[in-house]
């Protein structure tokens, strides 16, 4: 499958990673994709040298990946998501399935984040890109787990969930079955409409909590019910 991440940030680099080893041909978007953005040290991940010559993976603009992709994951951060998109472009866009795996927050004060103000006002990134782009597919997933977990649910012990929403019900069974068979996920939660992912974005300031309380970003959510 033709695959764009829009990210080359952890997250972007984890999935490309594991994508290209599964045998599907992958866009890596950056902003600026020059030598120089390659060599530039990044905060927890691989500069994208590394991460090229570890996958032999490519590395191109948020269009040209965009426009690679019949599948689309946005890996940026969740208060520039929305430019990042427009950067990648609408037509690039049009009747592609969307992954939204940005979560919108704000680490200007340092640690713990608190969730970007906007996006505690009665939307979400998710939403803000299902409206921005109302002829692609959003689906929002994988925002709540730690980017190792995304590509392998077996480093926690035991079923733990994956949450998803979006307006469309073929989109999300695309996403349900790229995460099964890519990544082996064997549960996951449909939490409804696209309003979903304000739930799951604002869960991250208890993540982080929770990291702090256990000690390892490796966790998850499991619904347990009578
Ligand atoms: N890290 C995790 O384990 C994890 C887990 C769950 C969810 N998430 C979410 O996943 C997303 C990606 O996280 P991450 O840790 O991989 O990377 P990140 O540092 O949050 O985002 C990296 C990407 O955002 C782009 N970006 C930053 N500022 C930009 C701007 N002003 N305009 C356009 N693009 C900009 C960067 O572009 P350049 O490459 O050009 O610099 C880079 O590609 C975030 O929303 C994060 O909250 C992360």
């Amino acid at each position: 499958m033709k695959i764009g991440i829009i990210g080359g940030g952890s997250v972007g680099q984890t999935l490309g990673a594991k994508l290209i080893a599964n045998g599907h041909d992958v866009v890596l978007g950056i902003r600026t994709p020059s030598q120089a953005e390659f060599d530039k040290e990044r905060s927890m991940a691989d500069t994208i040298s590394a991460w090229m010559k570890k996958t032999g993976g490519k590395v191109m603009s948020f269009a040209e990946a965009a426009k690679h992709g019949t599948l689309i994951i946005n890996a940026t951060s969740g208060g520039i998501s929305l430019d990042a998109l427009k950067q990648a472009g609408a037509e690039n866009l049009k009747g592609k399935v969307l992954i939204d795996i940005a979560n919108p927050l704000d680490f200007s004060r340092g640690m713990p984040p608190t969730v970007i103000t906007k996006y505690t006002q009665g939307t979400s990134v998710g939403e803000e890109l299902q409206s921005a782009f109302p002829e692609t597919h959003v689906v929002k997933a994988f925002n709540t787990i730690a980017a190792a977990v995304m590509v392998d649910p077996s480093l926690i012990k035991g079923e733990h969930d994956l949450l998803i929403s979006g307006n469309d019900t073929a989109a999300k069974k695309t996403v349900s079955d790229f995460a099964r068979k890519e990544f082996g996920w064997t549960s996951i939660v449909d939490l409804g409409d696209i309003v979903g992912a304000r739930g799951t974005e604002h869960y991250l300031p208890l993540w982080v909590r929770l990291w702090g309380a256990t000690g390892t970003p490796f966790f998850n959510i499991k619904i347990v019910k009578s």
